[in-house]
This record gives C-alpha cells, sequence and structure tokens, in this order.
C-alpha cells in the first residue's frame, strides 16, 4: 500500500459523504434558499461558539475575507505572523484584492510571536502610517510544523488587542487538530476573538469547503464581498452535506494523531540506527 503524506488534504470522499451529497436538500443559496449550507453554517458557528457562519470554497477565501471586511477603511494594515499562511502563500490577496498592508511579528518555534514585539508594530495615530485595524494568528500553526498555540498566548494576544480596540482573527484551518491535541473544546480557542476559518478539507475528508464564522453584521458584510469575488453559490447544499459528514469526522482525528506520533517514532527510531 503507498500512503501519500504530502498533505491532509490528499482524501477522497467516503461512500457515507458521497451518498449523503446525492440525497442533500438544495436551494439557491444566492437567493439564501439553501437550507443544507444553512444547517452547516449554523453548526460551525455553534460549535465555535459564534454569532454565524459563511461556506466558502476555501481557506483562502476565508481568510481573505475575514481580512478585508475587519480591514475596510481604506489605510488600514493587519498584524501577523511572518511565517503565517495568510502572509506567506495566499499570494497576498490582503493587498491584491483588499488594498490592506502588512505588519509582521516573528513567528518562534512554537507558533507564538512576542507580544512585546507586538505592541511595537501598533501604529500610533500619526498621519503617516497606516491604522492597525487586525491581528492575525494561525491554529495549528502550518509553517513550524503544525504547532498548537498555549491557551494562555491566545488568551493574552485578546486581552492585549482588547485594549486597542482591536479584533483577532485566527487562521483556524486546522483548529479542530489543535482541539483535539489540547484537551479544549475549539469554541475556548478562539474565546474572545472577532472570527475563525475553519476548513472542512484539511483531515476532515470533505473534497471541498471551509467556514467562516463570527458576528451576524460581519458575517453578513464578508457575504457581500463574497459575492463580488465571484463566490456566491448556488445548489451549494451538495457541498454542505459533505461538510456535515467532515463535521462528524473530528471525532476521528485523536486517530490521525496516534497514527502521526507513531510514524515519526518509527522515523526517529530507524534514523538513529
Ligand atoms: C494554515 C492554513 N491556512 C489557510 C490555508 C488555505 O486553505 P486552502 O488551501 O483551502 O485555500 C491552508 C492550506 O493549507 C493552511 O494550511
Amino acid at each position: 500500500m503507498i500512503l501519500d503524506l504530502r498533505s491532509d488534504t490528499v482524501t477522497r470522499p467516503s461512500q457515507v459523504m458521497r451518498q449523503r451529497m446525492s440525497e442533500a436538500e438544495v436551494g439557491d443559496d444566492v437567493f439564501g434558499d439553501d437550507p443544507t449550507i444553512k444547517k452547516l453554517e449554523r453548526k460551525v458557528a455553534e460549535i465555535l461558539g459564534m454569532e454565524a457562519g459563511l461556506f466558502v470554497p476555501s481557506g483562502t477565501m476565508g481568510n481573505l475575507l475575514a481580512v478585508m471586511t475587519h480591514c475596510c477603511s481604506r489605510g488600514s494594515e493587519v498584524i501577523l505572523g511572518d511565517k503565517s499562511h495568510i502572509f506567506l502563500y495566499e499570494q497576498g490577496g490582503y493587498a491584491q484584492f483588499g488594498g490592506v498592508s502588512t505588519k509582521t511579528v516573528e513567528t518562534l518555534p512554537d507558533g507564538t510571536f512576542s507580544l512585546k514585539e507586538l505592541v511595537s508594530k501598533f501604529s500610533g495615530s500619526k498621519s503617516h502610517c497606516a491604522t492597525t485595524s487586525l491581528i492575525c494568528i494561525e491554529n495549528t500553526s502550518n509553517f513550524v510544523g503544525g504547532r498548537v498555540l498555549p491557551v494562555e498566548f491566545i488568551d493574552s494576544v485578546v486581552e492585549l488587542a482588547n485594549t486597542r480596540n482591536l479584533p483577532v482573527h485566527v487562521d483556524g484551518a486546522r483548529l479542530f487538530n489543535a482541539a483535539v491535541s489540547s484537551g479544549f473544546p475549539p469554541s475556548r480557542l478562539v474565546k474572545g476573538c472577532a472570527s475563525c476559518n475553519i476548513c472542512l478539507s484539511k483531515g476532515l475528508g470533505a473534497p471541498i469547503g471551509s467556514v467562516l464564522v463570527g458576528k451576524e453584521d460581519f458575517i453578513a458584510r464578508a457575504r457581500r464581498t463574497r459575492k463580488a469575488l465571484g463566490g456566491g453559490m448556488r445548489q451549494v447544499g451538495i457541498l454542505g452535506a459533505a461538510g456535515l459528514v467532515a463535521l462528524e469526522n473530528i471525532q476521528r482525528l485523536h486517530e490521525d494523531h496516534a497514527n502521526a506520533k507513531k510514524f515519526a517514532e518509527g522515523l526517529r527510531n530507524y534514523c538513529s540506527h
């Protein structure tokens, strides 16, 4: 048997998933008529303790919508880790499509960054500077080996952001892995954060899809921008049904973690001989 370990996205929809997709109740979601996608959006929002959700085709679009919605005034900037996916691997979409600029803080080997450095990056009220409008964190932190952010770090970032009235967005492409690994419920990992994007196609087996969550008015604004970016979808409940099965797969993530640990141990033993 060949195991394809390039990514947790290299999956095939299960028979159950295909079956549920074929039976999904659908409607035209641009008219707000698709019951299955609404169910998925509600369910993800509920799991994360947020008011509302928005289905998007990809993590990249979810993150882009979050940045564009939080940084909607011209001259806005986002502060994020220099090894974050949004900064390195999403084509600078925030600048390309949103006209948003960035300041980076050094991503440390555990996925965190220095709060002191963060404070030093906040723009003052000078007319010379872009206006700091958002802080992003990533959990798990992909480019440092999938590290799980300590909950104390998340709390400190939120606390600091609150003192400046700044929203915190979580790139939670693999937030459920972080929850399983840390033992905290997913809602605890985004407590006090303004928004989070989770992926259904990473480790959970859905062929496509992410869900952006946040407050009702934030999601309403993101929904409008999604349409402008060409992301309005019609009978999308077909994909929503796959997403609902993917959510059921969260309970099996601990098996992936156990397998990954076993594989790492095997490699370590092999390399030490
Ligand atoms: C941390 C992180 N954020 C966002 C994304 C983007 O997701 P997508 O490939 O669905 O656009 C990825 C993709 O691997 C990721 O690892």
